[in-house]
Parts: structure tokens; C-alpha cells; sequence
């Protein structure tokens, strides 16, 4: 995602965007931008952070608009960087979404004479208001006909070189009002201008909003112009940032729903998973022999993850090591292998490396990255980017499971190329993956079951997590997480493993987490937690909904609702997440900047 703002007012208006990008510099950082409007249409942009940036030197304006690019189509340069201007330089757009038809609309303009000057997908914004404009449409009316062309998200502020306002318009992106004593602002979240005024209109999807000298909406669904309601806001700058939320972790963890579907966003057609420009041929993929999942941390979990949706769709062996492990071990691999670098950052110098040992032994290389343009992202063949947005908390969530839905949708991929499953298969497959950002939705009202279990339990020294098949992984990541923000000492294991030495801990002071949803191992899991319970064991058990004989085998129970078996990690990580959030919030911790840990390990 984005950070967009736009002002209009008495103010100088370059200043108080160039403030407000810096407040929404959390939502993107890798390249950032301004329009104003004197005496034409002015831009600046610029790669990089724009914290430290005190002068965009643009000198004075009444209207302007700036934007924070995260980005999704086309790399991180300036000629990438938002405000995109059309051709003539009359309209300048700032844009947070994705269009999906992008690629089409650019066809149809080039046809027209149009010529692009980046490769991103929302440059065909203002080259199309251009466009209906010189066929004789006012502004106005060229704006409302570029929307009805687009496919995807949106939230966009247009503006235009000989007109004293700003368009706007919202199509499953956020955007907001601000509305102060003449002076309006505009902007993807409140911190952008929280600090001039407090009263916001939130508008909703098919909103096209006119600000002038006052604010006009209409929804285009409706087709008619809307009344939408001046709420004022009742949390100070320094919250804004994180919104309602008291940390970024709590945050990015109510975020994932959203970051699920901007990662599957134009990717599922139908049966079919497609990815934009992808650059490891049918032919090749047909070929690969065997996978290698390298990476470290929370996306070696769900490499591991990643293990078992790739060997069950694609029916190709993968294994799954440390980065750090595979790139001193002499790897035996060749140009059959296709080696998989999972990394949020992009930047973790141990996969950084395993990358470039790879890559010498003649193997290709996917990396599945959440910061385009990282390190990993460029030293890679290919990348198919996880679309969480930012992940500011160090504890990673949203970029979890926003890798094991890129991981989903490449084992669909692979089993398309290989033929290893028929169509009704794989589509009932993808039918199981686009439900899950509501099923996540409802994980998330069950809060308070989670807080009463954290409440009971933040004050003990160990823990023991178990899962068995896919929720293996998941009791990795469950008790990496519970390490990484409380500092209680916990270990996932493999269920069955736990007879195999483990045992000796159990006793009724370590609280033991069993994902016990009603998936194969259903059954062979229940007689692990009887043994726990036979020593007594304190068992805290996340379950399938309905399934009600478990609690009597559970001191603690935590409903996910049921899905598919490769499907269920995506929800059953999730009371662990919270789990662990709320015991370290018990325990007062520094939950968002943990001691010792930094968001990317960039040293070996
Ligand atoms: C996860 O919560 C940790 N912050 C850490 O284990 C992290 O997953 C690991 O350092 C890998 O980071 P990367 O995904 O950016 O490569």
C-alpha cells in the first residue's frame, strides 16, 4: 500500500503535504512525490525516504498533492515515483491500489498517440482524463469516464493545471477528508493531517468527491450525490500512526485480511493463476526436478509451510533448509533446481547469500518479497511479491501470511504447468484461498477468548507448542512468536516428537499450545494432548468451530473456523499471534521494537 495526501487552502500547501507524506511514510518508503499547482503543474520525486527532507523546494501553492509509493508494478526509480502527469502536463494523479486492466488501457492509449514515461499501472490515470478531455468532456465529467475504464483498487486524487480543485475518488482503498476552517485535505490515512484538524468524512467504495469550495459526493452505484456524515477523531497524532491500534503488531495483525487480498488481487482468474510478467517459462517449470525453500525466521516457517502446498498441489519434492544452513553446505543442486528465497525484507543477508550460492551452482531462483526492489528482489530470476504493505512491527505477521498465499497460489501455478491435478480440483482449491480474508475477519472478533487465556498465563517461564502436518510450521511460528515479543522461553515441536523426549517437561506449570483443528490428524493429535493430560499437562487447544468434544480435552480452547488442511495455517497462526501479543502486552514489553531483535537481519 500507499500513502497519498492532498490539500487545498489558505496554507502553503507543498509544506503541509511534504508534513504529511513523512506521517505516511510508514505505508510506503521506497520512493515518494509532489504536484503543486502556480502557474502550471510543478513535480517533484524523489527515490528514497522522505524523512529528513525538509525543502522540496516548490516554493509556494494553494493546491498540491504528494504521494509515498510502496510499490507494485515497476521498479523503484523517480519516473516510477506518483504524481503521475498526462501528456499535455495539464493533470497530475496520485493513486493507491492496483489496476488490474493496466496493461490493456496502455495498449488502447499508445494506439491514441500516448506515450508512457514509467511502467507503473497508474500512469494511464491521467493520460486517460487527457484523453476524453481533448475528445471534448470538462474535467469533471473526463474524470467520472476514466473510472468507469478501470479495473482493480483505487483511491485516487486528480488535479488539473487550470482548475481550483481536487477529484477524488475510492474504490477498495482507504481514503479520508479532512475538513478544517476553509482548507481541506485529503489523504489514505488521518496522521497525514491529523494535527490541522480532526474532522474527517470517510468515503466509501464508487465515492467520487469533488473539493472545491466546499466538499460534493456522489456514488456513482447510487448515482446521485451523498451526505456523508463529519465524524471527528478522538486519538492524537502519535496514535495515528498506528490508528486504533495500541502497537504496529496488533495492527499488522488486523491487517492480514486486507494483505491476503491484495496479494491474491489479480492473480486468480477463474480456475487459473497468472502472474504479471513472469519470467520462469511453462517449459521450465515443467522441467524442475526438485524445490529448495531457503530462508530464515518466521518465512523459513512457512517455507516449511510452503513444503507441504508445493509437493501437494505441484507433486515436485521440495525441501526446506536455513539460509544460513544451505549457503556453507556445499549444496548438491543444478539447473533442475529451483531454489525458493522467502524474505520479507528483502534483505536478510544470509538468504542474500544462499541466493548467490545457488545461483553458482547454475540454479534459478524465485524469492517471494514484500519490499520490491530489496536486494533479494534484484539478485533474484524472478519474484512474486507478497502485497502486505509495510511490516513495521519486528514480529512479523501479515507478511507470514501473506508468503503462504503466494506459496498457495505458485503450487496452483505449478500444478497447472504439470498437469498433476484437473481443473475442479485446483479451482476448489482457489475457492478454499479466497475465502480466507473473511474466515481471518472472524478469527479476529474471537480476541477475547485469546486475552483471557494470555491474562492466565503471562507470568509462566516455558512453553510447549505442537502441531502435526501443515500446523507443524504453525506451532513453530506460534512459539517463535511468543520468544520474540514476551521473552518466555517456548519450543514448537511436531506432535508425535514429544513422546520422544519432550514429555519429561510436561508438568502444571508449562502451558501447552496443541493445534488440534479437525484436519487428517485429527485423531492421532487427540491422543497426543491425552498424554499431556495423562501428566498433568496444562493444554490451551486451538480448534476447528462446532467441533465441541474437545473441550473436554482443553483447559483453554481457541476456534478457527474449518477449511481445507493446506488452508488451515492461515487461520490457525492467527489466536497464536494474538496469543502472543497479549502476554507480552501483560508483561509490558517493548512489543513492537523487542530488545536485541531489528526488523531485517542485514549481518550474518
Ligand atoms: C520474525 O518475526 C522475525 N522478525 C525474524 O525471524 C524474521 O522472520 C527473519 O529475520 C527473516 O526476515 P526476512 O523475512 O525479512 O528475511
Amino acid at each position: 500500500m500507499c500513502g497519498i495526501i492532498g490539500y487545498k487552502g489558505a496554507r502553503n500547501a507543498n509544506e503541509v503535504v511534504l508534513k504529511g507524506l513523512k506521517q505516511l511514510e510508514y505505508r510506503g518508503y521506497d520512493s515518494w512525490g509532489i504536484a503543486s499547482l502556480s502557474d502550471g503543474i510543478n513535480v517533484v520525486k524523489k527515490v528514497g525516504k522522505i524523512s529528513g527532507v525538509d525543502d522540496a523546494g516548490l516554493g509556494e501553492s494553494r493546491i498540491a498533492i504528494g504521494h509515498t509509493r510502496w510499490a507494485t508494478h515497476g521498479g523503484v526509480t523517480e519516473s516510477n515515483a506518483h504524481p503521475h502527469v498526462s501528456s499535455d502536463g495539464k493533470i497530475a494523479v496520485i493513486h493507491n491500489g492496483i489496476i488490474e486492466n493496466y496493461y490493456e488501457l496502455r495498449v488502447f492509449l499508445r494506439k491514441e498517440g500516448f506515450k508512457f514515461k514509467s511502467e507503473t499501472d497508474t500512469e494511464v490515470i491521467p493520460c486517460l482524463v487527457e484523453y476524453f478531455m481533448k475528445n471534448g468532456s470538462s474535467f469533471e465529467d473526463a474524470f467520472r469516464e476514466m473510472l468507469l475504464k478501470l479495473k482493480g483498487s483505487y483511491a485516487i486524487v486528480a488535479v488539473n493545471s487550470d482548475k481550483d480543485k481536487m477529484l477524488v475518488a475510492r474504490k477498495a482503498s482507504p481514503i479520508v477528508i479532512g475538513v478544517g476552517q476553509d482548507e481541506f485535505f485529503v489523504a489514505s490515512d488521518v496522521p497525514a493531517f491529523l494535527e490541522y484538524t480532526n474532522k474527517v468524512i470517510f468515503i466509501e467504495d464508487n465515492d467520487i468527491v469533488e473539493i472545491n469550495s466546499k466538499v460534493e459526493i456522489e456514488n456513482v452505484v447510487l448515482g446521485k450525490k451523498v451526505d456523508r456524515e463529519i465524524v471527528e477523531i478522538d486519538y492524537d497524532i502519535d496514535q495515528a500512526q498506528k490508528g486504533k491500534y495500541e502497537h504496529f503488531m496488533l495492527k499488522e495483525i488486523y491487517e492480514q485480511p486486507d494483505a491476503i487480498r491484495e496479494t491474491i488481487r489479480g492473480r486468480v482468474n477463474g480456475a487459473r493463476v497468472e502472474f504479471e510478467k513472469f519470467g520462469l517459462s511453462d517449459d521450465y517449470i515443467a522441467g524442475v526436478e526438485r524445490v529448495v525453500i531457503i530462508a530464515c525466521g518466521t518465512s523459513w516457517h512457512a517455507g516449511i509451510v510452503g513444503k507441504f502446498m508445493i509437493e501437494a498441489l505441484g507433486k515436485i519434492p521440495v525441501e526446506v533448509d536455513y539460509s544460513s544452513e544451505f549457503r556453507y553446505r556445499n549444496p548438491v543442486i543444478d539447473d533442475k533446481t529451483l531454489v525458493v528465497a522467502i524474505s520479507q525484507s528483502g534483505e536478510t543477508a544470509d538468504t542474500l547469500a544462499a541466493i548467490k550460492e545457488a545461483k553458482s551452482k547454475g540454479a534459478k531462483v524465485l524469492s517471494v518479497c514484500n519490499v520490491m526492489g530489496s536486494s533479494v528482489a534484484r539478485e533474484s530470476d524472478e519474484t512474486i511479491y507478497t502485497r502486505a504493505g509495510i511490516e513495521i512491527g519486528v514480529a512479523s505477521t501479515k507478511a507470514f501470511t501473506s508468503q503462504l498465499a503466494v506459496l498457495y497460489l505458485f503450487g496452483v501455478y505449478v500444478a497447472q504447468i504439470r498437469k498433476t491435478w484437473d481443473k475442479d480440483h485446483l479451482k476448489e482449491r482457489l475457492e478454499y484461498l479466497e475465502k480466507i480474508p473473511e474466515q481471518m475477519e472472524k478469527v479476529l472478533k474471537g480476541d477475547k477468548e485469546i486475552i483471557a487465556a494470555a491474562e492466565k498465563h503471562f507470568l509462566k517461564k516455558n512453553a510447549l507448542y505442537l502441531g502435526r502436518g501443515t500446523n507443524y510450521p504453525v506451532a513453530l511460528e506460534g512459539a517463535l512468536k511468543l520468544k520474540e515479543v514476551s521473552y518466555i522461553h517456548a519450543e514448537g515441536y511436531p506432535a508425535a516428537e514429544m513422546k520422544h523426549g519432550p514429555i519429561a517437561l510436561i508438568d502444571n506449570k508449562m502451558p501447552v499450545v496443541v493445534v488440534a483443528v479437525q484436519d487428517e490428524s485429527y485423531e492421532k493429535i487427540k491422543s497426543n494432548i491425552e498424554e499431556i493430560r495423562a501428566r498433568g499437562g496444562i493444554v490451551i487447544n486451538v480448534a476447528t468451530e462446532g467441533d465441541k468434544k474437545i473441550k473436554d480435552i482443553s483447559d483453554i480452547v481457541l476456534y478457527v473456523p474449518e477449511t481445507s488442511g493446506l488452508a488451515y495455517p492461515f487461520l490457525t497462526v492467527m489466536p497464536l499471534q494474538l496469543l502472543a501479543y497479549h502476554i507480552a502486552k501483560f508483561r509490558e514489553c517493548d512489543i513492537d521494537q523487542p530488545k536485541n531483535l531489528a526488523k531485517s537481519v542485514t549481518v550474518e
